[in-house]
């Protein structure tokens, strides 16, 4: 009588170590890629895109953390150990993109096209006993990565909407097809020499536009060097629609810290995946920000939009820039975040508050990912001093650039009280 079991045959399977091999590389392009999304958010004009990206760079960090997680089942303690030169080359050639709709189609139609294939060869190609736990994973994995793909379809012809746009487009995909051809996919397998040749970057492609000096806004907006001003303590409505606004604003720490996943580099692989957290959370509150707007029937391009904090924060070092974020704004904010929770109770605007509690307990994590990373940037960059001269240093600089008036109110109070680290009341 014939077995219920699958009979594998390992013959016709992959091996462990082709299997571990393709695993390391993946995992290490999973995190390059949400470097590269990071990198390019402030670039990209469309509001829309920049929440999209925002997702994707978090799934991204998630899907190699799920494969990192099935390669120490496989015995590999540092899945970065070993990995070749040519991932950065790569990475370095899909981020030279001169036009937001070039870096697109190069991430999503060519790169993350092959990641599909290759998550889609190995869960069809393994072992389906052996290696169960990584079909299992891949399986998972897949359908987030499809949907991605789903929508950059969608997504790339709204910004390549002119056949000039769409035949520039066409000749940076020529350009990194023939990037991957050199370093021989995503597998690192290249043709022999005489038949491969290196690809010639496009010209004027010379100077990549990574890090973004500004942040990019699509024509719906208009754009004010100042923020919303501060309405009178009693105006209710006022307080909840600048709180509101406010929120829609933090997409500029949505590109602070995208830029930052681009600039700091070398550093463990675990800061990269806190930082596409941290990202992606901000891009949930300026969503979050968006929502309550339009149930008290607004748009978010209402309103003057400002990109000026933005602009001052990249003068700073990665360091002392995500200091300012961590230790000084994020820290500071919760005294104003617990009042207006209580009034919004108070009011029974219980729409608000929730809104308000949620954004207390990730703005918690966020402060915790400051007190976990500031102290390794230190280090990393060399700081000679302490962490509670830094931050009062970085508190300064909020005082002297920040155009949010509850920022600088928050951040003078905590000067008069003589806060330095960590003493934000929580
Ligand atoms: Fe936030
Ligand atoms: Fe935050």
């Amino acid at each position: 009588m014939k077995s219920a079991l699958p009979s594998p045959s390992s013959k016709d399977r992959l091996d462990a170590d082709l299997v571990i091999g393709r695993l390391k590389r993946l995992q290490a392009f999973e995190i390059q890629s949400a470097r590269l999304l990071g990198g390019w958010l402030p670039g990209i004009a469309r509001w829309e895109t920049k929440h999209q990206l925002g997702l994707h760079l978090w799934q991204d960090a998630s899907h190699s953390k799920e494969l990192r997680t099935r390669l120490w089942e496989l015995r590999i303690s540092n899945p970065d150990r070993g990995l070749g030169a040519d991932i950065a080359h790569l990475v370095q050639g899909l981020a030279g993109a001169q036009e937001d709709y070039e870096f697109l189609a190069g991430v999503y139609l060519v790169f993350k096209t092959e990641l599909v294939a290759m998550y889609t060869f190995i869960a069809d190609q393994t072992n389906e006993v052996f290696d169960a736990p990584t079909i299992s994973i891949l399986r998972r994995l897949l359908p987030e990565k499809q949907a991605q793909l789903d929508w950059a379809r969608r997504e790339i012809p709204l910004l390549a909407d002119t056949e000039e746009k769409q035949q520039r487009l066409q000749r940076w995909l020529t350009y990194i097809r023939s990037l991957f051809v050199e370093i021989g996919g995503l597998a690192g397998e290249p043709e022999p020499a005489p038949s491969r040749e290196p690809a010639t970057p496009l010209p004027g492609y010379g100077n990549p536009r990574l890090p973004f000096a500004r942040a990019y806004r699509d024509s719906r907006f208009t754009l004010n060097l100042a923020g919303m001003p501060l309405p009178e303590e009693n105006d209710r409505a006022g307080q909840v629609l600048f709180q509101f606004f406010n929120y829609t604003q933090e997409m500029q720490a949505v590109e602070t810290l995208g830029s930052l996943l681009w600039e700091t580099q070398g550093m463990e692989w675990e800061f990269y995946y806190d930082l596409a957290r941290h990202c992606y959370d901000e891009e949930r509150h300026s969503a979050m920000g968006e929502m309550r707007l339009q149930e008290l029937g607004h748009k978010v391009s209402d309103f003057p939009h400002t990109v000026a904090n933005y602009a001052w924060r990249q003068l700073i070092d990665p360091l002392r820039r995500y200091c300012v974020l961590t230790y000084v704004i994020e820290a500071d904010s919760f005294k104003y975040k617990h009042k207006t929770y209580q009034n919004h109770l108070a009011s029974g605007d219980l729409e608000s508050a929730q809104a308000v509690l949620w954004d207390i307990m990730d703005e918690t994590l966020h402060v915790r990912f400051g007190q976990k990373w500031v102290p390794a940037l230190m280090k990393h960059y060399q700081y000679p001093g302490t962490l509670e001269a830094l931050v009062a240093e970085c508190r300064q600089i909020l005082v002297e650039n920040t155009v949010n008036p509850l920022q600088k109110k928050a951040a003078e109070a905590q000067k008069a009280a003589g806060g330095t680290a960590g003493s934000a009341g929580f």
